[in-house]
């Protein structure tokens, strides 16, 4: 089949997510065909670097022979089984064990999802479900943040706190508080990083008394906001929150969907921040993407609760804990830890990425804030560094860097004017080279379209 045939059947039937379809199908969505290490290729056999793991997910890279195999055996063993009737099975077992044995803290417990949408889904009820069992059903309030990413189901789009998403398909659900991020680039104006984190932090003190300490289940936060832009919080944020968190006895969530399994050179978010959180939840690198796979890991106070509670939890998804994405989950854990990905990212890779990315695409004249963390960057382009203004907002200078990445073999993503960075975590030096010589070519190139259309 030629490409514009895929490209044909694709706008025929396909409908994108978080696409505009009608505009996708004219154009003809880009087939990718195939991948190995850090690369795919699409139909016309273009390479590219994969800035993005696919999406914050592919952390071991394309490729992996044992995680073929380990799927494959598994079907041929049992391809699917519930864990709803009173039943289990080998690789769930298995890999709730290995779960607790990376996550940090007490989280013991592991309750399986088959997104990172459904596992904040799991979140909100159980957090809730934890207070009327307590005998405090009142406390059902979950408080998060403006520009977060916890997914797209109505449970997730209603915690999320991204505009473009609470307009369509509303109403949300109820219940749901947000509190201001904390970018301090963007909005801490002459504030001092540490000043501008407390003051965020305390934003959420704010909230939990506007609707009253006893109301409150739970606050949610992704230790970085990933999709929102990569986000980076003021060392001083967190643990601020913390201690609003225990003052007011208030259940804290991690959502490390996208920072789990080592994104910020930890093995988890919550390790680089100094989080103690009650839950986290996790998807995409627990598998590196491989097969869809989530869970939230609960806190011993929450899964003692439940455990103690004489009667169901009435929830689950016919897919958690399936058996072949467990298998698979279970096998990226096991080569995480043999070929030492997250000492590997603390000694030598993480370092390098940031060093090099600060000395080649930060001086760029379009990139005028860098955060970074481990082996995840987000870049402010704009207008004018010296004095932070920004592009006008009709004028979408991501888009036009993202489409010069594409054409020229890299896959960064644009949130807004912000450009993406979060490539598999087996990259080598040579490739992290190679990714900022080509990422500062289309910087150039997008450059040069901004004067072309008279936005600079
Ligand atoms: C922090 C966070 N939570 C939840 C989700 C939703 O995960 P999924 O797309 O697997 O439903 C995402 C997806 O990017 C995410 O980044």
């Amino acid at each position: 089949m030629s490409q514009s045939d895929i490209q044909k059947q694709d706008a025929g039937h396909h409908l994108h997510p978080f696409t505009n379809t009608g505009a996708l199908n004219k154009k003809g969505a880009r087939v990718i065909t195939r991948g190995e290490g850090v690369y795919v290729w699409d139909e016309d056999g273009q390479k590219l670097l994969d800035g993005m793991a696919g999406l914050w997910c592919v952390n071991l890279g394309y490729g992996r022979k044992e995680l073929a195999e380990v799927a494959a055996a598994q079907m041929n063993e049992l391809p699917y089984y519930n864990t709803f009737f009173q039943t289990t099975h080998t690789p769930a077992a298995k890999l709730a064990e290995a779960i607790a044995s990376v996550t940090p803290g007490d989280l013991n417990h592991i309750f399986f999802a088959g997104s990172g949408s459904e596992a904040i889904d799991t979140v909100i009820r159980l957090t809730r479900h934890y207070w009327a069992i307590k005998g405090k059903p009142y406390r059902n309030i979950l408080i998060a943040r403006e520009n977060a990413y916890h997914g797209s189901t109505i449970g997730g789009t209603s915690l999320g706190g991204m505009g473009g998403m609470h307009k369509q398909g509303a109403p949300l659900v109820p219940n749901i508080e947000h509190i201001r991020q904390p970018y301090w680039y963007g909005e801490g104006g002459d504030m001092s990083e540490d000043e501008f984190g407390l003051v965020c932090a305390r934003a959420l003190e704010d909230k939990i008394l506007e609707v009253g300490p006893d109301n409150v289940a739970a606050f949610v936060g992704e230790p970085l906001q990933g999709a929102g832009g990569v986000i980076i919080p003021p060392a001083t944020y967190w643990p601020e929150i913390q201690r609003i968190c225990k003052k007011y006895d208030i259940l804290l969530v991690a959502d490390e969907v996208i920072c789990g399994y080592g994104r910020t050179a930890n093995w988890f978010g919550s390790e680089t921040f100094g989080i103690e959180p009650d839950m986290i939840s996790m998807a995409k690198g627990l598998s590196s993407g491989y097969l869809p796979i989530a869970a939230v890991a609960v806190g011993d106070r929450v899964a003692n609760a439940l455990i103690e509670h004489d009667d169901d939890f009435n929830h689950g998804y016919t897919y958690s804990g399936h058996p072949v994405s467990a298998a698979v989950a279970l096998k990226t854990i096991e080569i995480m830890k043999e070929e030492k990905i997250v000492e590997r990212l603390q000694e030598e890779i993480a370092p390098y990425f940031q060093k090099k990315l600060r000395e080649t695409v930060g001086q760029h004249p379009l990139v005028g804030h860098i955060d970074s963390v481990g082996l995840v960057a987000g870049m402010a382009l704009m207008k004018d560094k010296a004095n932070k203004e920004a592009f006008p907002s009709d004028y979408d200078i991501g888009m036009v860097c993202r489409d010069h990445c594409f054409n020229n073999g890299l896959i960064m993503r644009a949130t807004g004017s912000r450009m993406i960075l979060s490539p598999p975590l087996v990259i080598s030096k040579a490739e992290i080279d190679e990714l900022c010589e080509k990422a500062v070519y289309c910087l150039d190139l997008t450059l040069e379209s901004a004067k072309a259309a008279g936005a600079l």
